[in-house]
């Protein structure tokens, strides 16, 4: 069905032991690519994360794709701090505005640039900025803490920014974020996702190698 693209689980270290994140890691970073990185500003949503310096520190302990989740109010003054500090992407939400300016300084910085979309933010927002776009983020719980069940209801929208992307040529990631596991990733392969943010179901595993093993064969076999 979708096997035109490639399919991704990212790691969200959100919910490994912060204190022990390399560690968390290591553990990961046979099975993938890319590490998601969330970051909270307790004003954007109702929770503080990490900074800048936590990147610079990851950063000098792996060379993984660093997806970085900005779920804060004023992106534009720290953007070009996370990509100092090493992220490789980063992805704004649109809810927070200036989003034509906030691609163009991603680009300048040269990071991929990514928009993501509350689940009860529609489709025509990020619509007007697909083009210029690297990924878009359908998050799939309200943002700001992991272990929260998936909201299905975002599944029309997802088939929406698929179907875009695709009638005009783009190459843009389709990434979920929340409540993603062994289940639910089936029906957001059916939508047209590519790229699979798992938290709990990862660092809540005994083996988190192994439950990312599990999320792309679910996700592999979906796309059959
Ligand atoms: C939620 C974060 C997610 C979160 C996902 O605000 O953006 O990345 O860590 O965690 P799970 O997979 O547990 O929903
Ligand atoms: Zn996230």
């Amino acid at each position: 069905m979708n096997s035109s693209f490639t399919l991704r689980v990212a790691p969200s270290i959100l919910s490994a032991d912060f204190g022990a994140l390399s560690a968390a890691i290591d553990q990961v970073a046979p099975e993938v690519e890319w590490l998601h990185v969330d970051v909270m500003d307790g004003h954007f949503v109702p929770n503080l994360t990490i900074g800048p310096p936590v990147v610079e520190s990851l950063r000098k302990h792996s060379d993984l794709f660093f997806d970085t989740h900005l779920m804060i109010t004023e992106p534009a003054r720290y953007l070009e701090a996370f990509a100092r500090a090493g992220s490789n992407g980063c992805t704004v939400h649109v809810e927070v505005g200036e989003t034509a300016d906030l691609i163009a300084q991603m680009k300048d910085l040269g990071l991929r640039a990514g928009v993501a979309l509350n689940p009860d933010t529609p489709f025509e927002a990020v619509e007007p900025f697909l083009d210029r776009l690297d990924l878009v983020l359908c998050m799939t719980v309200f943002p700001g803490f992991g272990g929260q069940s998936f909201m299905a209801e975002v599944l029309d929208k997802v088939r929406r920014v698929r179907q875009a992307v695709d009638e005009r040529g783009l190459d843009v990631d389709v990434e979920v974020d929340g409540g993603i596991d062994v289940h639910t990733i089936v029906p957001c392969v059916e939508a047209g996702a590519s790229t699979f943010v798992s938290g709990s179901a990862v660092f809540g595993h005994d083996d988190p190698d192994q439950a990312i093993r599990d999320l792309m064969a679910a996700a592999t076999g979906a796309a059959r």
